[in-house]
């Protein structure tokens, strides 16, 4: 079975949140199944051409720009396109301002183009064709459009499948690019690639694809809802029958609290005491007052409404007032940025906030806090509940999507592993934080157990890894 990837991120190369994660590892994890996974993705400039090898050059149908195939020098089923004008500019998808890249449609029109000729068999420098191309969000939603039209003229192609990372992100342009793009107007309507008006590359995957997945249970049904399935709900309705809610998992080698080198000590389920050692650390690392009796909350997000940052820094004054702190990694939006930054200096010793991405600091906060904050509005996976978890740090989340499917409430659940609340309000999460709170303090054996389960959790990609080859199995079957 020889499945391509398409995606815009993977782990250490590129990486803007989670699904930079799962390309970096699901594909190993199939890989092992005996699945020939190759990945193809946009050459950023990492790593250094010196750990590349050239391949060899392409120049996709109706695109201007040549385009170098690259591969890593120890791993040849990673496929880099390298397109200097197109990718290599600081900023995966926005310049440093925070603004989309104009040019975004063409630079991923560019990449799915070229995903069209690998799956073909066109590339002469490669033996190789693809089964089945498995596509992963707005960024790679033009190719499984693409290979349909390929059917249309009656070409053989691979199936495809999309899956859903983000249905916030839909990859909506102006229709004038159709043209641009040299794609077809016949499909630009609402049954097609329309969404609203504008031009999707997320629709067109949507509506073309062989099937659709999305990263959790709970999110698959909540995406053919109203509220959650922003605009398409209905199109996912319609499409109950081919998409699939597959968990994601987390790579528990990069993420392992007995082996991580970004800590400075180490724990496991059974022997806690570098978690103590890891608190103090972190405190001192961030400038707050060093005491491992303090609750110390933390949070390490991309800073938008979808998190929920909003909803924990409007509660940060209250919080102050009781024997908590509270670390803050972020990036994002500037105001929320601005507005954390302000609340440290408010408090100091007892809130810490660092803007920007910090891989190192994100292992360190996910060690040394008690609890990990995560109060997203919606969530259709999330990772960093599962690492803090594996870290013994008590999930505080909001039941939505992939973190409804992986907390469960200690106050609810003999298993319980963290805390849930519902709605996604301030009360909400205050009235769970002061539960916390009680429960850290006065029934902290209720605690210990909690992070004993939590910590022996299995959450790696194995499962999902079969859950995958089972669909893509059915696929190719054509059942
Ligand atoms: P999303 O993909 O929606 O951002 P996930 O929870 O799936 O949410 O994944 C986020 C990933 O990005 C995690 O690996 C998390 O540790 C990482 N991350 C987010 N913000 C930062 C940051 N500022 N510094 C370091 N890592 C970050
Ligand atoms: C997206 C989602 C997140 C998910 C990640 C990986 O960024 O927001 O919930 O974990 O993709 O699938």
């Amino acid at each position: 079975m020889r499945v391509l990837f398409l995606a815009s991120e993977m782990a250490p190369f590129s990486k803007t949140g989670g699904l930079g994660d799962v390309i970096a590892a699901l594909p190993g994890s199939l890989r092992s199944l005996g699945i020939d996974v190759r990945v193809l993705l946009p050459y950023y400039g990492y790593p250094k051409r010196s750990e590349l090898r050239l391949l060899g050059t392409v120049h996709p149908p109706y695109t201007k720009r040549l385009g170098e195939i690259w591969s890593l020098g120890t791993d040849d089923s990673i496929y880099f396109l390298r397109q200097p004008e197109y990718y290599e500019r600081g900023g995966i998808y926005q310049n440093a301002a925070g603004q989309d890249w104009e040019d975004n449609p063409e630079r991923f029109a560019y990449v799915n183009r070229v995903a069209v000729e690998l799956c073909q068999g066109r590339l002469p420098f490669l033996d190789w064709r693809a089964d089945l191309l498995h596509a992963h969000d707005w960024q790679a939603g033009l190719a499984p459009y693409l290979l349909a039209l390929e059917s249309r003229i009656g070409a053989p192609r691979p199936k495809t499948l999309l899956s859903i990372h983000n249905l916030a992100y839909q990859g909506r342009f102006a229709p004038e690019l159709l043209d641009i793009l040299h794609l077809p107007k016949e499909d630009f309507h609402p049954g097609g690639v329309e969404l609203y008006g504008s031009f999707s590359f997320l629709k067109a995957g949507l509506v073309f694809a062989d099937a659709l997945s999305t990263v959790s249970p709970s999110y698959a049904r909540e995406i053919q809802e109203e509220d959650l399935g922003m605009g398409l709900g209905g199109l996912l309705r319609s499409r109950q029958q081919d998409l699939y809610g597959i968990l994601n998992g987390i790579d528990v080698t990069r993420w392992n609290p007995a082996a991580d080198p970004y800590l400075p000590a180490h724990f496991t389920a059974h022997n806690r005491q570098g978690k103590t050692q890891c608190k103090i650390a972190l405190q001192t690392e961030m400038g707050l007052i060093p005491d491992p009796q303090t609750l110390l909350l933390g949070m390490v997000s991309r800073m938008v409404e979808q998190k929920g940052a909003d909803l924990v820094l409007a509660l940060v004054p209250q919080l102050m007032e009781h024997p908590i702190q509270l670390v803050l990694l972020g990036t994002g939006d500037l105001a929320l940025q601005e507005q954390a930054q302000r609340l440290a200096w408010q408090y100091p010793g007892k809130m810490a906030v660092r803007i920007g991405f910090d891989e190192g600091l994100a292992h360190r906060i996910e060690a040394g806090i008690d609890a990990f904050l995560m109060p997203s509005r919606f969530e259709p996976c999330g990772l960093n509940q599962m690492y803090s978890l594996r870290y013994g740090s008590l999930p505080i989340v909001h039941g939505t999507g992939g973190l409804a499917d992986t907390v469960r409430d200690l106050h609810q659940d003999q298993r319980g592993n963290g805390f849930v609340f519902r709605p996604a309000s301030q009360e909400a999460l205050a009235q769970t934080i002061a539960r916390a709170e009680r429960v850290f303090h006065t029934e902290n054996w209720q605690w210990q157990a909690a992070q004993t389960i939590a910590m022996q959790e299995n959450h790696s990609w194995q499962r999902a890894a079969l859950e995958y080859q089972s669909l893509y199995r059915h696929l190719l079957s054509g059942a």
